[in-house]
C-alpha cells in the first residue's frame, strides 16, 4: 500500500487550487488572441459547447477517476488506469498522465519566468519612454538572451532558475502548507488584479492618453459575431484545443489533486465550482484586458497584424507600451499587477503539474515527499534548458506542440474510452454521483458514453487532416492536401522542408538546416522521457508483483 498520505487541508483550498490548476497565463493570452483569430464572437458558441459536451464530461471524468484511485492508494495516472481495466497496457497510456506535465512544465515554467523578470522590469521602470518598436525589442533582446539592462549576465535563464527553485521549494512543503496555500493567496490576488485591470481596460475612451478608440470599440471587435466562420471545422477545432489547455484536461492534474480528496467527499460540485471558476476568469476577466487596450490604442488592423505574430506577441511586446500611455504611476502599477496576474495564473498551474511525478515516487518506489519534489526540479531544469537557449529554432513551440497540444486530447479519447466502456459507464456514473452535493444531468451519462468521445476522435483525426489553409469544403469536394499544420506535416517537418527549398541565401539555409534539426532532436527527446517513464512504469509494475499485499492483477 502507498505510503502517500498527503491531503487537502479543507475545501476551499482544495477548489481554489483545483482552478489554479485550470486558471493559467492562457486564460489572459491565448484565449482572447484565439477568439479573435476564430471569428470574435462566434468563437464563444463552439467554446461554450466544446465545453459543455468536452470540457465539463472530462472534468466529471478525471475527479472520479482522481478520487477511486487515490482510495487505493494511487496518486498518478499509470496505476489510477491499471486498476479499472483488466488490460495490462492501460498503465501505459497512463504515463501520458506524468509525462505530458512534465514536457509542458519545461516550457510553462520558462514562459512563468518572463512575467517575474517583466514585474521587476515595470518597477524599475525598464518601459517608461519606450516607443511600441523598442518595447518589442526589448521582448526581441530578452528573449535571444541579449545584453540585460539589469545588468544580469543570462538573465532569463536566471528567472527560469528563481521561478523553478520557487515551485519547487512549494511543491516540497506538500499540498496542505505548499500548494494550498500559494492557491489561498494567489487566486484571490489574481481575480482582484484582474478586476482593476478590467475596470482600466473597459473604461478607455477615444481621445484619453492618446487612445485612438474607445474600449466599447474593442470589445465590439471581440464579440461580433462572424456567422461565415461559424461552422469552419477549424474553429471548432481551436475552440476545443482552449478548453483543453483552459481547464488542464488530458493532462493528468486534475486526476492527481482529486486523488487527495477523500472517498467519502463530494467531487461532482467541486469540479463545477473549479471549472465554472476558471470559466468566468478566462470569459469575463480574459476578454476586458489584452485586446480591448490593444484596440483602443493601436486600431484593428494594427492588432490584426500583431496577433497573427503569435499570441505571446500582443502580451509581451505590445501591452508594456500600451500600460505606460497611462502615465508613469498607473502605468507602472498596470504593468507590474498584469505581469504579477500572469504570475499567479501560471504558478498554480504550474505547482499542479509537478504532483503526478511527486504522487508517482512516493507511492511506487517509497520515495520521501521532499527528494521527489526536487527531482521535478532537476527534470524540468534539464528539459526547460533547450526551450532557453534553443528558442529561436521554435524548441519551445515543438514543446508546446506535442505536450500541450495533441498529447492532452490523444489521453482525453483514451480516458474517456477507458472509463466510459471498459471501466463501464454503470459503474462510472456511480463514481460520478456517489456522495454528490448537486444533481448530476441524467443525460451526461449518455453525452460520457457516446458524444464525447466521438468529438474527441473527430478533434483528433480534424488535427491529424487538417487541410490545407483550414479549406475543408475544398478538400472535400477536391483534393485534399494537408496543411502544415497537420499533425502528419509536422512529423514530415512539410513546412520547414519548404523553407529550406525555398531558401535562397546561405544563412536562411543554415538557419533552417539547425532548426529542422533542434525540432528533430527535441521531439527524440520527448520521446525518450515518455519511454523512460515508461520503463519506470514497468518496474513499479514488476515490484507490486513480487509484494504480496496489494498485488497488480
Ligand atoms: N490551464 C493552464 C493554462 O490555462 C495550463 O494556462
Amino acid at each position: 500500500m502507498s505510503g502517500n498520505k498527503d491531503a487537502w487541508g479543507s475545501r476551499i483550498g482544495l477548489i481554489l487550487a483545483m482552478a489554479g490548476n485550470a486558471v493559467g497565463m492562457s486564460n489572459f493570452l491565448r484565449f482572447p488572441v484565439q477568439a479573435v483569430q476564430n471569428g470574435g464572437g462566434t468563437f464563444i458558441i463552439p467554446y461554450l459547447v466544446s465545453f459543455l459536451v468536452i470540457g465539463i464530461p472530462l472534468l466529471w471524468i478525471e475527479w472520479s477517476m482522481g478520487r477511486f484511485g487515490g482510495a487505493l492508494g494511487h496518486h498518478s495516472t499509470p496505476f489510477i488506469m491499471d486498476t479499472m481495466a483488466r488490460n495490462r497496457l492501460w498503465k501505459y497510456i497512463g504515463v501520458f498522465g506524468i509525462w505530458t506535465n512534465i514536457a509542458i512544465a519545461a516550457y510553462y515554467c520558462y514562459l512563468e519566468s518572463w512575467t517575474v523578470a517583466y514585474m521587476v522590469h515595470s518597477i524599475k521602470g525598464s518601459f517608461l519612454g519606450l516607443d511600441q518598436g523598442e518595447v518589442a525589442a526589448f521582448f526581441d533582446s530578452y528573449i535571444s538572451l541579449g545584453t540585460s539592462t539589469l545588468g544580469i549576465p543570462w538573465e532569463p535563464f536566471v528567472f527560469f532558475i528563481l521561478v523553478l527553485l520557487l515551485n519547487t521549494y512549494v511543491l516540497s512543503q506538500g499540498l496542505q502548507k505548499g500548494v494550498e496555500r500559494v492557491a489561498k493567496i494567489g487566486i484571490p490576488l489574481l481575480i482582484l488584479f484582474g478586476l482593476f485591470l478590467a475596470y482600466q481596460g473597459a473604461t478607455i475612451d477615444a481621445g484619453e492618453n492618446g487612445a485612438i478608440h474607445s474600449s466599447i470599440e474593442g470589445l465590439n471587435f471581440l464579440w461580433t459575431p462572424d456567422y461565415s466562420n461559424m461552422w469552419s471545422p477549424s474553429v471548432w477545432l481551436a475552440a476545443a484545443g482552449q478548453v483543453f489547455f483552459t481547464l488542464s484536461i488530458g493532462m493528468g492534474t486534475v486526476h492527481c489533486y482529486a486523488s487527495y480528496v477523500k472517498a467519502k467527499d463530494d467531487i461532482a460540485l467541486s469540479a463545477m465550482t473549479s471549472g465554472w471558476m476558471n470559466e468566468f476568469v478566462e470569459i469575463v476577466l480574459g476578454s476586458f484586458i489584452l485586446i480591448p487596450i490593444s484596440i483602443a490604442f493601436l486600431g484593428m488592423d494594427r492588432v490584426q497584424e500583431l496577433i497573427e505574430l503569435g499570441s505571446l506577441s500582443l502580451g509581451f511586446k505590445t501591452l508594456p507600451y500600451l500600460f505606460m500611455q497611462w502615465g508613469d504611476v498607473i502605468g507602472i502599477l498596470s504593468s507590474f499587477l498584469f505581469f504579477s496576474l500572469l504570475f499567479f495564473a501560471g504558478i498554480t498551474s504550474s505547482l499542479a503539474m509537478g504532483t503526478p511525478w511527486i504522487g508517482f515516487l512516493k507511492d511506487e518506489f517509497k520515495w520521501k515527499h521532499s527528494p521527489a519534489a526536487w527531482s521535478f526540479g532537476i527534470i524540468i531544469f534539464v528539459l526547460g534548458l533547450p526551450t532557453i537557449f534553443l528558442y529561436k529554432y521554435g524548441v519551445f513551440d515543438e514543446y508546446d506542440y506535442w505536450a500541450g497540444t495533441v498529447s492532452l486530447v490523444v489521453f482525453a479519447l483514451l480516458e474517456c474510452i477507458l472509463f466510459a466502456w471498459v471501466f463501464g459507464m454503470d459503474k462510472g456514473w456511480k463514481e460520478i454521483t456517489r456522495n454528490a452535493e448537486i444533481r448530476v444531468p441524467p443525460i451526461y451519462k449518455y453525452i460520457i458514453k457516446y458524444v464525447t468521445p466521438v468529438l474527441l476522435l473527430i478533434v483528433f483525426l480534424g488535427s491529424v487532416f487538417t487541410p490545407k489553409d483550414n479549406d475543408w469544403e475544398g478538400a472535400i469536394s477536391g483534393t485534399w492536401i494537408l496543411d502544415d499544420s497537420s499533425i502528419i506535416s509536422k512529423l514530415r517537418n512539410t513546412g520547414l522542408k519548404e523553407k529550406l527549398a525555398n531558401a535562397s541565401d546561405s544563412e536562411t539555409i543554415a538557419f533552417v538546416t539547425d532548426q529542422l534539426f533542434y525540432v528533430n532532436a527535441s521531439r527524440l527527446l520527448l520521446m525518450v522521457v515518455f519511454i523512460g517513464f515508461a520503463f519506470l512504469v514497468y518496474i513499479a509494475y514488476k515490484k507490486r508483483q513480487s509484494e504480496p499485499i496489494n498485488p497488480p492483477h
